[in-house]
């Protein structure tokens, strides 16, 4: 039935409801984008005047990480009120205004909607500790294991280190139940068996539907339902077994409401996922049925090597999911949980992929390359935007930022650091304020006075001091400069790949990636290799990453070219 709401007379998709299938979306992380008020906090204000600076750059949609009240334990992704701004970042009305300008750019709005789990202090787990027992009752309260409850109800693990479960003191004082956390202890699990639970979350996707945003990043998609019984996991990774505390069949039944909900609304609002799930291939594809979520990010690209035969993997990989879920690919470099590419390829690679702790556990032990790292993170983009599907965009990488490693301890924030006891330094380092203009910090992130007259507060985390040469400003005119590469390939991607239909690999040498798109005459050349390569006689370069000269492309590049 939706398939054929989607169609305009005559059979073809209608681009305007269709456009979450080739959409560019960018990231914002609110505290880090742009500051209004003078803080050192990024925030909605902040958002509103660089909205200019997004459409410029030729995004379709702006995907906007939690904003709601909260503590701020884990950036925002511990939420006590999800229908309020923090008052950090502004006010519901200026949320309204928000969406409001963007559409009248021509771009969306997509929300970060939390389902998992709550902060520690929202009204419903404070009322839980009290002892109110409808309140106790959505979220997973266990009796501890041992003589005397003094061991956790099972063996599962935080995905920020030790146990997820933290015990409870009881009003006499006296040690009590254990609640389930999956993440931070201030961040405790709901309990979806619960229809209170299911009845809120789906209000809270109207309230904000309601206001004209236009979609939902779905926070830990695959996390919400637990096997029945909570039990042990048996030492089992989360990442590449089937543990009993993600992706169970439950949690489809939510989907389907909100799919539902969504598609109520005139325009259909839409969904993309973050979903892991062990067995990706057959697992992935049912979060993503016509009925239940639009999207699902590609999470590959986050972790592979920069190598042509692994990243070639990934891409069919991915493909072949799309084909198998209808759905489109969703592709993303980095996110806000990532090391940044631009770093991630500035050191030795791996054989096939890393994780993040492999990549920040090698910072103090080898040093990064970073020039070489910024041309593979250059070509990397001029590959990822010739695929079909989504583009997810992150802050910061158009102007080709590198990860900051060098936070001093005292400006963390990450509970990733506080919890690996320093051990790991976590995701703040891709999270710093951008360089907006101007040659010393805070780089025009800050307005120059407070409403108040007085100077702004320094930015939440520390700039480098090299981030002069990266500022907007500094790029914006620099033909080379990596922000004129992004706004190129937006724009070229619109007028000849967006249209266009599926991915057919081309010959090319062992190092090198050449494809085309049905219906297009556009070839994109990547090299990853340090040898250069020949492009195609008599082809025309519509964009680059290094200059090409001569018809060769140089190592470690990447190029658009228009078939002779
Ligand atoms: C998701 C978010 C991450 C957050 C976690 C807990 O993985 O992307 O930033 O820490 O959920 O909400």
């Amino acid at each position: 039935m939706a398939a054929v709401d989607q169609l305009e007379a005559g059979g073809r998709p209608d681009p305007d409801r269709e456009w979450w299938r080739t959409a560019v979306v960018y990231q914002v992380v609110l505290r880090a984008f742009a500051d209004g008020d003078g803080d050192g906090l990024g925030d909605v204000a902040g958002l509103r005047s660089r909205l200019p600076y997004l459409a410029d750059l030729g995004v379709d949609a702006v995907w906007v990480n939690p904003w709601y009240a909260s503590p701020m334990v884990d950036a925002g992704y511990d939420v006590t009120d999800y229908r309020a701004l923090d008052p950090r970042y502004g006010t519901l009305e200026d949320a309204e205004a928000l969406v409001r300008e963007a559409h009248a750019l021509g771009m969306r709005v997509l929300l970060d909607v939390v389902p998992n789990h709550t902060s520690d202090q929202h009204a419903w787990f404070r009322a839980a500790l009290a002892g109110d027992e409808a309140a106790r009752a959505r979220y997973l309260f266990r009796p501890g294991r041992g003589e005397r409850g003094e061991e956790p109800p099972n063996d599962w693990e935080s995905c920020f280190r030790g146990p997820a479960w933290t015990r409870t003191t009881g009003s006499d004082g006296e040690p009590g139940d254990w609640y389930l956390h999956m993440f931070a202890p201030e961040q405790p699990d709901l309990d979806w068996s619960n229809r209170e639970v299911h009845d809120e979350m789906l209000d809270v996707l109207r309230f904000w539907f309601d206001r004209g945003v236009d979609g939902f990043r779905v926070d830990v998609a695959h996390g919400l339902v637990k096997a029945p019984g909570l039990p042990d996991a048996e030492g089992k990774d989360r990442r590449t077994q089937e543990h009993p505390g993600w992706d169970q069949d439950g949690v489809h039944e939510v989907y389907r409401e909100w799919r539902a909900l969504a598609d109520a609304y005139d325009p259909p609002r839409v969904f993309v996922a973050e979903a892991w799930a062990a067995r990706r291939a057959e697992r992935l594809p049912l979060y993503l049925r016509p009925d239940e979520l639009h999207t699902a990010f590609e999470f590959e690209p986050l972790h592979v090597a920069w190598r042509a035969r692994p990243w070639r993997d990934v891409v069919d990989r991915s493909l072949a999911l799309a084909e198998v879920s209808g759905a489109p690919c969703a592709w993303v470099l980095t996110n806000h949980d990532v090391v940044r590419q631009a770093t991630r390829y500035a050191r030795s690679q791996w054989a096939e992929k890393g994780t993040n702790e492999t990549e920040r556990a090698r910072w103090p032990t080898e040093e990064p390359d970073l020039a070489l790292g910024l041309r593979r993170a250059r070509a990397a983009a001029v590959l990822v935007a010739a695929l079909p599907g989504v583009l997810y965009l992150y802050l910061g990488e158009e102007l080709g930022l590198h990860e900051v490693e060098d936070i001093p301890a005292d400006r963390r924030t990450d509970p990733i650091f506080v919890r690996s006891g320093g051990t790991d330094p976590g995701r703040d380092g891709s999270r710093v304020p951008l360089p907006w203009s101007g040659d010393v910090p805070p780089f025009g992130f800050s307005p120059d006075r407070r409403p108040d007259g007085s100077p702004p507060a320094e930015p939440y985390l520390p700039q480098p001091a090299r981030w002069a040469a990266l500022t907007a400003q500094a790029q914006d005119g620099d033909p080379s400069s990596t922000l004129s590469l992004y706004r190129r390939l937006l724009a070229l991607r619109r007028e000849h790949l967006v249209p266009a239909g599926g991915l057919r690999w081309l010959d090319a040498p062992d190092d090198v990636l050449a494809l085309a798109r049905e219906g297009s005459p556009v070839q994109c050349w990547v090299n990853l290799g340090a040898d250069p390569v020949a492009l195609p006689a008599g082809g025309r370069v519509l964009v680059a990453s290094a200059p090409v000269v001569d018809g060769s492309l140089p190592g470690d590049a990447g190029a658009w070219v228009l078939a002779g």
